[in-house]
């Protein structure tokens, strides 16, 4: 495991999705109010950006704007269908202010 750097809390805005490329990396950031999610940006229906999906801030989850299927911020796995199996999840701490999250 490695630790990225993604910036501070500050550089991402409440509700939004964005991606990210870092060190071969393609992730989907999503913060919401003080907590930060780190996907792999890319829908485990289709090869599809989960970043270009809206984020459901009262259930914590993002939707594929492709055919709609959405997915659990916290851990990645699918809540509707066609997606049915998990999108990659990574653990994000903050280190003093900065934004770490472990890859592998
Ligand atoms: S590509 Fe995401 S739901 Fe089909």
């Amino acid at each position: 495991m490695k630790s990225l750097d993604i910036g501070v809390l500050e550089d991402f805005v409440h509700g939004e999705a964005r991606q990210l490329r870092l060190d071969g990396h393609v992730l989907v950031v999503v913060r919401i109010e003080s907590d930060v999610y780190v996907l792999d940006d890319r829908c485990s229906h289709e090869d599809f950006s989960l970043a270009l999906g809206e984020v459901e801030v009262a259930t914590c989850e993002i939707e594929c704007a492709r055919h709609g299927a959405m997915f659990r911020l916290s851990d990645g796995e699918p809540m509707s269908f066609p997606a049915t199996r998990p999108v990659a999840h990574y653990d994000v701490h903050s280190i003093g202010g900065r934004l770490e999250v472990m890859v592998p």
